[in-house]
């Protein structure tokens, strides 16, 4: 009587388990993706602090043997080079305060205007208070965020591309930190922020497709930065020029206590020149929803044959401004996508997208509105097709 009566019980509580289980695997795929997300690169990051730890303890102890062992040999300390640290190449010296440059020559990289650590102030603030702040500082910023130095010829023009939908406090707190740096940096600015309306998934790596195509209508550009929008940056000794290889500015990320997630890791922020951005076909199209695009900007530049260069020690860290995934879907998509990452290169880019953007021009950016959807950037029959899990989120 007893066992007859223990085990639908048994069942019914496993099953309440696997529902409970399934549900909440559900809202973390679904309604929470940023925090398993994050959660993942916390996990990770801790589990690489704690190999650098031991790694440093080990190093120091061999040190001591090591030491040791020459000191009874010869009786006297034996300087052995130990690099325990992580190689920090700053051995580049700035120029001194009040070096004089000329008008018709190029600015040198590393001004002493430069001056290192940002002051960050991450409250909000309207952007009429940034926009007025800025204006008094420096009356020759002009329509659309453009500017260039007056003292010196810039050696870039960068064009900043910030993708963008609901994050209207967020732009302020950029511009109030991003564009001091950039003047100090002595380089040519302007800024394009390229917002999505309707409500298809977030396509950021579309929006950059853009963004570069009407950047390039105003301007010859020669560096393209694309930027998101809750990036600040620390150090303004990240200089926002591009060079030989396609650069990753975001390295250190206060979210992921500072460490770079993984070596593939191409987010945040990322710059290319115009002629390295048209060689890789610009950002893939087919990325509706959250995460993936950064993964398959890296193959397509790996595939070009370049290699990603970042800035040295801690001149790549950058505070996020907190905030919700409101809205936002994971692309569940995306490692099918990234396996094909070298087939669709040549099909799916730059050279597949057509829109209809509605473009005005403000006092610190240039406003890019479009209406993203799929039937913008076909691909062509020969491509395999993505059997994408299509997910829709109303609201937030
Ligand atoms: C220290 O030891 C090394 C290797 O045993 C030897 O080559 C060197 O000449 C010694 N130096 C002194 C100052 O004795
Ligand atoms: C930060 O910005 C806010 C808004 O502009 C201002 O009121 C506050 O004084 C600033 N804080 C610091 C420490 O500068
Ligand atoms: C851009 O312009 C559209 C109207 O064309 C407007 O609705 C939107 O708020 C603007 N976005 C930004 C960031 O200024
Ligand atoms: C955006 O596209 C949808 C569907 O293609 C259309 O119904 C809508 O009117 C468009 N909206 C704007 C602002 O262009």
């Amino acid at each position: 009587m007893r066992t007859h009566l223990k085990l639908p019980r048994r069942s019914f509580l496993g099953l309440l388990f696997l529902f409970s289980l399934s549900t909440s695997a559900l809202y973390f795929i679904y309604s929470a993706p940023g925090i398993v997300n994050e959660y993942l690169f916390m996990v990770q990051a801790r589990s690489i602090q704690i190999k650098e730890n031991v790694r440093s303890i080990g190093a120091q102890v061999l040190e001591q043997v090591v030491r040791g062992a020459y000191s009874s040999v010869n009786g006297t300390d034996y300087a052995y080079d130990f690099d325990i640290s992580e190689p920090y190449a700053q051995t580049t010296t700035y120029l001194p305060e009040g070096f004089t440059y000329l008008p018709n020559q190029r600015c040198p990289e590393r001004l002493p205007s430069m001056k290192g650590p940002v002051d960050m102030n991450m409250s909000e603030i309207s952007l009429e208070d940034v926009e007025r702040s800025l204006l008094e500082e420096d009356g020759s910023l002009g329509s659309g965020g453009h500017w260039k130095p007056q003292d010196c010829v810039p050696r870039w023009k960068v064009a900043i591309l910030v993708p963008f939908r609901n994050r209207h406090e967020h732009l302020p707190i950029l511009f109030r930190h991003l564009v001091p740096a950039l003047q100090r940096q002595r380089i040519q600015f302007g800024f394009y922020i390229i917002e999505q309306v309707r409500n298809e998934p977030f396509n950021r790596a579309m929006l950059f497709n853009v963004g570069f195509k009407e950047a390039m209508k105003d301007l010859d550009w020669d560096c393209m930065v694309f930027h998101d929008v809750d990036h600040i940056l620390e150090n303004d000794h990240n200089y926002y020029g591009c060079g030989d290889m396609p650069r990753h500015f975001a390295v250190k990320l206060n979210k992921y206590y500072y460490m770079l997630p993984y070596n593939e890791f191409f987010g945040g922020v990322s710059g290319l020149t115009v002629e390295q951005f048209q060689k890789i076909n610009g950002f893939p199209n087919a990325f509706w929803g959250w995460g993936g695009e950064d993964d398959d900007l890296w193959n397509r530049v790996q595939f070009a044959g370049y290699s990603v260069s970042r800035p040295p020690g801690d001149l790549g860290r950058y505070m996020s401004i907190p905030h919700h995934h409101r809205g936002e879907v994971q692309f569940l998509g995306r490692y099918t996508l990234l396996r094909q990452s070298k087939e669709r290169q040549g099909l799916d880019g730059l050279n597949n997208l057509v829109y209809i953007p509605q473009v005005s021009r403000r006092r610190l950016y240039t406003n890019v509105t479009v209406n993203l959807s799929r039937e913008l950037a076909p691909v062509a029959d020969s491509a395999p097709e993505a059997s994408e899990p299509r997910l829709t989120l109303s609201g937030s």
